[in-house]
């Protein structure tokens, strides 16, 4: 956003949770444009500060993990549920332009073996991470039912990319595969994921901030769908290794078998087109995670 738009002031609010790492914005928070404020969504004292001066508010705040929900589903229902709607009050208080609540394909549930999710597909959360997710994204539309504040949700498929946390699979796998450690798949292997790459991501999430219609939903994905297998041997092929390093795991509880995403009404109404081929994605993150294994070294160790 920075370097597209000259001048727009961002400001970034986020508590810095376990998986939060600053160094991952270090060339950002030398911009004269940005600024870091250390603090919760659910505080709505730094909330008032800050939002009574925005235009846009862009909700990317959340607890992620769905293992961890499954463990302490009280922080997600704390972050996703509660953070949304002290954000949102906030919204209405200060008559802000645009609030872009960003989700989750997980909130429509498990999908068969055809067919992909539309934006009219039903919420079914399976976990109680897709659960706090369905639940933020409802309460942001019904501000738009009751109060007409101008709210549009996205709902995006799996991210890979740079600087991602390790507890996700794919920084997960790389860094046990540097590591030289096996890699533990769940149950068969054969639950599918739809990847994107995270930059797709954010460019969608541009033109829904600047050309999305209020009281929508957008889906995003990149039609990139991938077993955990076929993820698995991809990067033991890039990084040497063979199929002995693969663990086969009892699988999680509530492990929706199939996500697939349909991507036409952002491609139509917005123009939005992903750019990155999951083989050139999937090349530049494990290039960046071998050059940046001191970014990964609590997982390392
Ligand atoms: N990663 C994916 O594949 C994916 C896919 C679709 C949607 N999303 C959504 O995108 C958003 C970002 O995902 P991510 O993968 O970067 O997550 P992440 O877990 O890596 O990062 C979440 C960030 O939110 C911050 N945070 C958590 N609780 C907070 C609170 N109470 N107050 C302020 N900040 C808080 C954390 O410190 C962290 O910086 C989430 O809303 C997620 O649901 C992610």
């Amino acid at each position: 956003m920075l370097s597209k738009y000259e001048n727009y002031e961002i400001v970034n609010l986020d508590n810095l949770t376990y998986c939060a790492n600053l160094a991952n914005l270090y060339e950002v928070s030398q911009h004269p444009n940005y600024k870091f404020i250390k603090g919760d969504i659910t505080d709505k004292n730094i909330l008032a500060d800050i939002i009574q001066d925005v235009d846009a508010v862009m909700n990317f705040a959340a607890e992620t993990h769905v293992d961890n929900s499954i463990l302490t589903p009280e922080i997600f229902v704390k972050t996703n549920v509660l953070g949304t709607q002290c954000l949102l009050d906030m919204v209405r208080k200060y008559e802000i332009k645009k609030y872009i609540q960003i989700s989750t394909d997980e909130v429509y549930g498990e999908l068969g073996a055809q067919g992909c999710f539309e934006e009219t597909t039903p919420i079914n959360p399976s976990s109680p991470y897709s659960a706090t997710k369905a639940s933020g994204d409802i309460l942001a539309l019904s501000y738009f039912k009751t109060y007409k504040l101008p709210i549009i949700v996205t709902r995006c498929s799996n991210n890979y990319g740079p600087n991602q946390f390790v507890e996700k699979l794919i920084p997960f796998f790389i860094s046990k595969l540097l590591k030289n450690e096996k890699i533990p798949l769940y149950g068969d292997g054969k639950n599918v994921r739809d990847w994107i790459y995270v930059y797709d991501h954010c460019s969608a999430l541009d033109l829904v901030l600047h050309k999305g219609r209020v009281g929508e939903i957008y889906n995003i994905g990149a039609n990139c769908e991938k077993s955990n297998v076929e993820i698995a041997q991809i990067l033991l092929k890039a990084l040497g290794k063979d199929d002995s390093y693969i663990e086969y795991v009892k699988d999680r509880p509530g492990h929706d078998r199939r996500y697939a995403i349909s991507n036409k009404k952002i491609k139509a109404e917005l123009g939005w087109r992903p750019q990155k081929s999951f083989e050139e994605g999937i090349k530049q993150t494990i290039d960046w995670y071998i050059n940046n294994t001191s970014r990964i070294k609590e997982v390392l160790k």
